[in-house]
């Protein structure tokens, strides 16, 4: 057994995985919501004794080692590295891939250039003006020290000339990791940073992946924030800033407080909100709130005040709702954004974070304090933002709670509302839907598979396989299962799952694991429940063959040379007919 194979056999892929989202045993598997695709109904399937998983919305599916991949955003050797701890296996023999000791250089990178920034904000004195800085916006010492926040000096090679020439990295690497830009001369780079207050990026695993810089004077003409551009390990839209430090919290009180910007972040955390998150100025993102719900099911959206109305925000919060997160939202009247609420009054910014107020109502609110709402125009208008929201309320009770609120709120009754709905669904309103969607199968394809896998699954596979089955499938891959079935149980009369797997060639094996996990809950113990269905099956699939070879007799017919063809191919089609007509009776 190589190392690969014995740690995998170490490690419980049910419980590896149950650290991740719930796991509910039904039958001999156990099922979830699919964390890779958004869906209301689990069709995420593990199964214990083969130690596999799947997933038959989004199609994905492996063994320990790709769930983690999956789930981590990994590389297979990190995967590989923290089973084997997990396992205590220590690995001899395994070497990195190009693209894992790529990212791992591209980390090192960045981790000295945070080292570098922060070095200079506090000890050098080329950092003093950005230093007195960010104290006099009332971030703290020990603030600095736990986000590592530094300063890129005002030079054009100051990044370069150390990580190059005193820590022997190439300047290839400093490009891949986005921190030097190609100059407009032949093999020239200057610093992406120049004379920025410094913020290191870390993704939720602690690697350094990034850094975001804002400028020190309000009046410089720049960008006030400039970001690493996207790279193998920095991707914007997947960063929120600094889950790495709240993540535990997040999931102790099972809900995140989502700001904006980095200092909204840092400064709430300084004042005991411990459980936040910033998702650096744009509208929350699919994986950002994929990644959110592993740690918890409550946001609390805390944006600033001139972002509330935002039809950019309100993606983000239709994405949070699709992903099933309850969703509320702050409304700060006194200040402009959390960070000022921070400093300035931090029991209020508590009080209000307390007493958030659900999503729909903050969109209600809001609509009635910008429009009033008293005469018919104004009313119209309401409804005109409201009722496309409304229409995408997941939930029909919340959906219905809200629909009386608003027609309470316009003195108008409920049908008025309800046909609005109706009318936008008519016009077929652009909702977000997630991207990954079963493909269409054919029927036929779809019994196959379904009877197939009622005969795998059965407990007793042997007596299952009589000599007409071969007859009833047409795929490929299906045929040959059955044959290596037969060939299998010739040889060893008991079926079993482990050993024929791993008889199979390689090519057959994904399509094994497939039907393996077809889900039939416990149904499948039930020798009774097993009969008839496979029965009724059976039968489904007879009728479309007849059906199938009805038409092609239809096309013959029509293409036959002579009258001897043509009255044979008739005598077929009414043999096949009164078939049909019998199966279809029973
Ligand atoms: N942002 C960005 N790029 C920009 C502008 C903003 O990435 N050009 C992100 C930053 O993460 C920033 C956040 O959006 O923190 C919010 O932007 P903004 O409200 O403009 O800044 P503040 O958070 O108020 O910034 P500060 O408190 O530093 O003045
Ligand atoms: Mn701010």
């Amino acid at each position: 057994m190589d190392e690969i194979e014995e740690i995998r056999s170490k490690i419980d892929l049910v419980e590896l995985i149950s650290e991740s989202l719930p796991l509910k045993k039904i039958g001999r598997n156990f099922k979830a919501l699919c964390p890779f695709h958004a869906e209301k109904t689990p069709s995420f399937i593990v199964s214990p004794e083969r130690q596999i998983w799947k997933c038959f919305g989004c199609n994905k599916g492996g063994d320990v080692y790709r769930f983690l991949m999956e789930m981590e955003r990994l590389e297979f050797g990190e995967a590989l590295r923290v089973l084997a701890k997990r396992a205590g296996i220590k690995l001899s023999s395994y070497r990195p891939t190009q693209a894992e000791a790529e990212k791992e250089k591209l980390y090192q990178v960045n981790h000295l250039a945070s080292e570098f920034y922060h070095y200079l904000l506090l000890q050098h004195r080329i950092g003093k003006k950005a230093l007195s800085y960010i104290l006099q916006r009332g971030i703290s010492k020990d603030s600095l020290a736990q986000f590592k926040i530094g300063y890129s000096p005002p030079m054009w090679e100051g990044l370069q000339k150390y990580l190059v020439g005193k820590k022997g990295f190439a300047i290839e690497e400093l490009e891949k990791a986005g921190l030097i830009i190609k100059g407009s001369k032949r093999n020239s780079f200057y610093d992406r940073f120049r004379d920025r207050l410094m913020f290191p990026l870390l993704d939720h695993r602690s690697n350094v992946v990034g850094f975001a810089g804002r400028l020190l004077k309000p009046e410089a003409k720049e960008a006030k924030y400039v970001n690493t551009a996207e790279t193998l390990v920095y991707h914007k839209s997947e960063l929120l800033y600094p889950l790495q430090i709240t993540k535990e919290e997040i999931k102790k009180q099972n809900s995140a407080v989502v700001v904006e910007g980095e200092l909204d972040a840092i400064s709430c955390y300084q004042v005991g909100i411990k459980n936040v998150v910033a998702i650096k100025g744009s509208a929350l993102t699919e994986p950002q709130a994929r990644l959110l719900k592993r740690f918890t099911e409550d946001l609390v959206l805390s944006l600033d005040a001139d972002t509330a109305g935002d039809m950019a925000a309100r993606r983000g919060i239709e994405i949070a709702d699709s992903v099933g997160f309850n969703l509320k939202v702050v409304v700060l009247e006194k200040y402009k954004d959390p960070d000022e609420a921070a400093q300035k009054e931090p029991e209020y910014l508590k009080k209000q974070i307390k007493a958030a107020e659900n999503v729909y109502d903050f969109y209600l609110d809001s609509a009635f304090k910008r429009f009033r709402g008293k005469t018919a125009e104004e009313k119209k208008k309401i409804g005109q933002e409201l009722i496309p929201i409304w229409a995408k309320i997941e939930d029909e009770i919340v959906k219905n709670l809200y629909i009386k609120k608003l027609a309470d709120r316009l003195g108008v009754n409920e049908e008025a509302i309800i046909l609005q709905i109706e009318k936008q669904a008519a016009k077929g309103a652009k909702t977000y839907s997630p991207p990954s969607k079963t493909p269409v199968r054919l029927r036929k394809e779809i019994l196959e598979e379904y009877f197939l896998a009622l005969i795998l699954q059965a407990k007793e596979t042997e007596s299952l396989l009589d000599k007409e089955i071969g007859n009833l499938f047409s795929l490929p891959a299906n045929l040959k299962l059955i044959s290596l079935l037969r060939e299998y149980l010739a040889k060893k009369k008991k079926f079993s799952s482990q050993f024929f797997f791993k008889a199979l060639p390689a090519e057959l094996k994904e399509a094994f694991n497939r039907l393996y996990l077809v889900d039939f809950s416990e149904k499948v113990e039930d020798k009774d429940w097993v009969a008839r269905e496979i029965k009724k099956t059976r039968a489904q699939l007879e009728l479309l063959k007849i059906k199938e070879k009805l038409q092609s007799l239809s096309q013959k017919i029509k293409a036959a040379e002579n009258q001897a063809k043509e009255a044979a191919i008739e005598k077929e089609i009414r043999s096949l007919t009164q078939k049909l007509a019998r199966l279809e009776k029973s």
